[in-house]
């Protein structure tokens, strides 16, 4: 699929696995997120441009040393199962600024309701990367990144643990310019929208709500 990356690293495929596991444990349910987010996070960057400047080390001048380019990165979680995302990638681009999409998905319907949103200023220049664990009908992805881009950031990505086949078709049908990176594409949605074989509820399992 054009435009959709899975990330096969064997070490986010383990570590999926065991979130998989139904008898895992909210505590390592919650690192394994963070870990697999941080490991996604390398690879999502990959592509990020740098710049050069004159730096003094301990014994000399460095004249063409490697920074990133621009302003800070923006992620942008959808709450509330994003926030581990956040936490993993957050360890390694601390300095990335963070935004909330508040969407929750209407039981009947499976539509996404927005009920909060709070984004940096001056998203314009800056790359935004939306991060949700789950992409499994596609409506919520496509509400966060319809509001996302209304505030004109430099370039778009959106970030999964675990996707289905029809939720990024949807997606992709509503906005094909928007790369979407995730670390496995499961067989189908169950009635209620979940995802199988899947995660389970993420937030649930995540905050041990259930
Ligand atoms: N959200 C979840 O937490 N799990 C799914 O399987 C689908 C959406």
């Amino acid at each position: 699929m054009k435009n959709v990356t899975v990330v096969h690293h064997p070490l986010i495929q383990h570590k999926l696995t065991q979130m998989r596991k139904k008898g895992t444990s909210t505590a390592k349910f919650r690192a394994l997120l963070q870990e697999i987010s941080l490991l996604l996070a390398y690879e999502i960057t990959r592509d990020f441009p740098l710049t050069y400047e004159s730096i003094e080390t301990p014994l000399e001048t460095m004249e063409r040393a490697p920074v990133l380019e621009g302003k800070k990165l923006v992620l942008v979680g959808i709450m509330r199962a994003g926030e581990g995302i956040l936490d993993g990638m957050l360890q390694i681009i601390p300095s990335a600024r963070v935004g909330h999409v508040g969407l929750y998905r209407d039981p009947t319907t499976l539509a996404a309701v927005e009920y909060y949103c709070k984004l940096p200023r001056q998203m314009e220049g800056r790359s935004a990367i939306i991060v949700d664990p789950m992409l499994a009908t596609g409506h919520t992805a496509i509400a966060a990144i319809t509001r996302v881009k209304q505030s004109r950031p430099k370039n778009l990505k959106f970030v999964c643990i675990l996707a289905s086949r029809r939720g990024i078709q949807t997606v992709m049908e509503e906005h094909p310019d928007v790369p979407i990176f995730t670390a496995a594409v499961d067989r189908e949605l169950d009635e209620q929208g979940y995802i199988l074989p899947g995660i389970g509820d993420v937030g649930d399992r995540m905050f041990g709500t259930k």
